[in-house]
């Protein structure tokens, strides 16, 4: 038998997609299926998005892209942070990326090595602890709670870091939880930074467009420009555009560490589809109205998922400031039955719901929280009625 390196033995597969599978298993037997599994909006990328792609496609932009990205995406970037963040970066500090996931995973590969720490607060994106593990490093959780609205508190950031921390991974609006990181804690935060010169941050702005109730939208180098020289935003189309499949992302950051970044991309996946690139820069050159009328269909699936939610006996859940996930609180419901069965982890409800009831969602313990489940709200207004209906009579059923 082959030996696999012990890197991808330790890693653990996506969690969402193992959901994904259920789910298709399911409807393969042709049986219903509401989803509110997947991380990507059901909308379709917007028409003039999609035309300039056929257009550069036929136009022959098929060969070899630069492995930093294409230099009018790179200058669009970089004059949307400044129009819309007030951050000005020149082209060449922005790396494009096959995702964000891409520029998230070549940071983790250019600043992480066997000894070194990254911290990572906590719901936080599955794949974050596995970059790091994947890159030899030590993963180092900070909890924030469902009773602080899921906001990092910065004082356990703080006692988390040491002489090893070389990495610090910031999400907002994250997924799961939706959370938006205020102003005055990122303040707070860079005072704890500048102890410790060595630290990198990342983050990760991919949820940024989409804010709900006028939330206001900040990142680290917007509040701390002294610290810039060690900030890494990560962001792209994915998830503002409906642009999930295009795989388009960036990383913005300082020189050296975009070049080191560029130099792991150079040596595995090379420059981003060059097709997909035009679309990414109709997207951030084009009509934003298109951002503005999907954010607005999520902010009332956001009210009726929540609303409904919280109308279960057991469930509660906050109503998220931004992403379009809505994470309840279901740990009332661990130690009661279904069945014969007792619900032990949040893990056995997702389990049962899609098994039993076809209901896809994810459980909150991959995302580092036991006891909570991941919705989706990128799904029909009708399905997050039905779907949530048919969580309600799931719960009425427990013993
Ligand atoms: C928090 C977060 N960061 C990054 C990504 C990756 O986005 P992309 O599709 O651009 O790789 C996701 C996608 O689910 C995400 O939820």
């Amino acid at each position: 038998m082959i030996d696999l390196a012990s890197r991808v033995s330790s890693a653990a597969p996506s969690a969402t997609l193992a959901v994904a599978a259920k789910a298709r298993e399911r409807a393969r037997k042709g049986l219903e299926v509401i989803s509110f599994g997947t991380g990507e909006p059901d909308f379709d990328t917007p028409a003039h998005i999609r035309a300039a792609a056929a257009e550069a496609l036929e136009k022959g932009l098929t060969r070899y892209p630069p492995v930093n990205g294409i230099e009018e995406l790179r200058e669009a970037v970089a004059s949307e942070l400044e129009s819309l963040r007030g951050l000005s970066y020149s082209p060449s500090s922005v790396l494009v990326t096959v995702g964000a996931k891409q520029a998230i995973y070549n940071l983790c590969q250019a600043v992480l090595e066997p000894g070194s720490e990254a911290v990572i607060v906590s719901p936080y994106w599955v794949s974050y602890p596995e970059m790091v593990s994947l890159a030899g490093a030590r993963p180092v959780v900070v909890h924030a709670d469902f009773e602080e609205d899921f906001v990092p508190q910065v004082k356990r950031i703080a006692a988390a870091m040491n002489e090893g921390t070389r990495l610090l991974m910031l999400n907002s609006p994250s997924n799961p939880a939706g959370a938006v990181i205020p102003e005055a804690t990122l303040v707070e935060l860079a005072d704890v930074l500048r102890k410790y010169p060595k630290v990198v941050v990342m983050t990760d702005d991919i949820y940024s467009k989409i804010l709900f109730d006028d939330v206001r939208f900040s990142n680290l180098a917007m509040v701390a420009p002294d610290l810039r020289d060690r900030i890494v935003i990560a962001d792209g189309v994915s998830k503002a555009y409906a642009m999930t499949g295009w795989r388009v992302g960036w990383a913005v950051g300082p020189d050296r560490l975009i070049k080191a970044m560029s130099i792991v991309q150079g040596q595995s996946t090379s420059g981003v589809t060059a097709f997909a690139q035009a679309g990414a820069i109709a997207a951030l050159t084009g009509d934003q109205s298109v951002v503005d009328s999907m954010v607005e269909e999520f902010s009332l699936r956001r009210d009726r998922m929540t609303a409904m939610l919280n109308a279960i006996d057991g469930v509660s859940c906050r109503a998220p400031s931004g992403a379009f996930y809505a994470f309840p609180d279901v740990r009332k419901l661990m130690g009661r039955r279904y069945g014969d069965e007792e619900l032990r982890t949040s893990g056995d409800m997702a389990r049962i719901l899609i098994e039993k009831q076809g209901l896809a969602v994810v459980d909150g313990a991959p995302f580092g929280a036991e006891g909570f489940i991941r919705l989706s709200f990128a799904a029909s207004m009708e399905q997050i009625e039905r779907g949530v209906s048919s969580l309600e009579r799931f719960v009425t059923g427990l013993s």
